[in-house]
């Protein structure tokens, strides 16, 4: 396949509307492998749930006033200039920042209508971003409302965790779809770059079916094997390269940052 680098992309959402797939896992060990390989990161929380944020300490930044997505998109909705520089916290790890959540009833707070008109600056800010960092990683909800809209909108390209499961199927069409239409708003492509099958069990003899049945979306497949590491490395606030170098969930993710991203 060809790598983000080689495509020159940077902008990456990880994105996925069901829940528990994996996309928060997905988005801390992509970071955290890529920060490894020594490339400079900026993590975004996308998700006003905040599990990126409180997984790297800073869950209270949702708080008014202290900086964080939901205080820049409602500076830009207001038709304001914010810097993102100061909404992000520095070296939550080092060589990686992080852009934390707004607090949860920030969709209700800005309304649809004015999540629109913020759509342009943040895009704009994202792109900006690139001059500091070589990789954005946006973590998601499992929404698809207009801040996912947003997010998507202000993404080069997208890696879709999923669960081997047959329902996936509608899933994934459905996310294809809601990329297409971003994509033809801006009038950017954005690229479904790779889909990520987490919690693989590589016994299952039904794998083989699936993997058939996925290949027809003609976008690279990774797995991640399901792993008693995943768990509690979260519980530790670790990520899997931190806790658990020579795992197997370790390796699977150090494999997708190698062959889609830096290859
Ligand atoms: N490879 C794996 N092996 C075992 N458990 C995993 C693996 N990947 C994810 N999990 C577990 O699945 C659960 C959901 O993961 P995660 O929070 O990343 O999903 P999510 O898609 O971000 O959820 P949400 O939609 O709520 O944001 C977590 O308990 C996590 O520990
Ligand atoms: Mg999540």
């Amino acid at each position: 396949m060809t790598s983000l680098r080689a495509l020159d992309l940077g902008v990456v959402i990880v994105a996925n509307q069901k829940g528990g797939v994996g996309k928060t896992v997905t988005a801390i060990n992509l970071a955290s492998g890529l920060v490894k390989a020594g490339e400079r990161v900026l993590v975004v929380d996308g998700d006003p749930q905040a599990n990126l944020s409180l997984f790297f300490g800073a869950a209270e930044r949702a708080k008014p006033g202290t900086g964080n997505i939901g205080e820049l998109l409602t500076s830009l909705a207001d038709g304001g200039a914010p810097r993102l520089r100061d909404h992000v916290i520095r070296q939550v790890r080092r060589g990686l920042d992080l852009l934390p959540a707004g607090h949860r009833g920030i969709r209700l707070e800005l309304g649809d209508e004015r999540l629109k008109t913020a759509a342009a600056g943040f895009a704009a800010l994202m792109a900006g971003a690139r001059a500091e960092y070589r990789w954005i990683i946006i973590d998601s909800s499992p929404s698809n409302g207009e801040l996912e809209r947003i997010l998507i909108s202000s993404s080069e390209a997208v890696i879709v965790p999923l669960e081997y499961q047959l329902f996936s199927v509608a899933g994934l069409e459905a996310l294809i779809e809601d990329v297409a239409s971003c994509a033809a708003e801006t009038g950017r492509p954005i690229r479904v770059h790779a889909i990520v099958f987490t919690k693989a069990e590589k016994n299952v003899a039904r794998m083989d079916a699936y993997r058939e049945i996925f290949s027809t979306f003609r976008i690279p497949i990774f797995e991640v094997c399901k792993s008693e590491y995943v768990p509690r490395s979260i519980e530790r606030s670790r990520t899997l390269f931190e806790c658990a170098p020579s795992s197997y969930a370790t390796s699977d993710y150090a494999r997708l940052v190698e062959k889609a991203f830096l290859e």
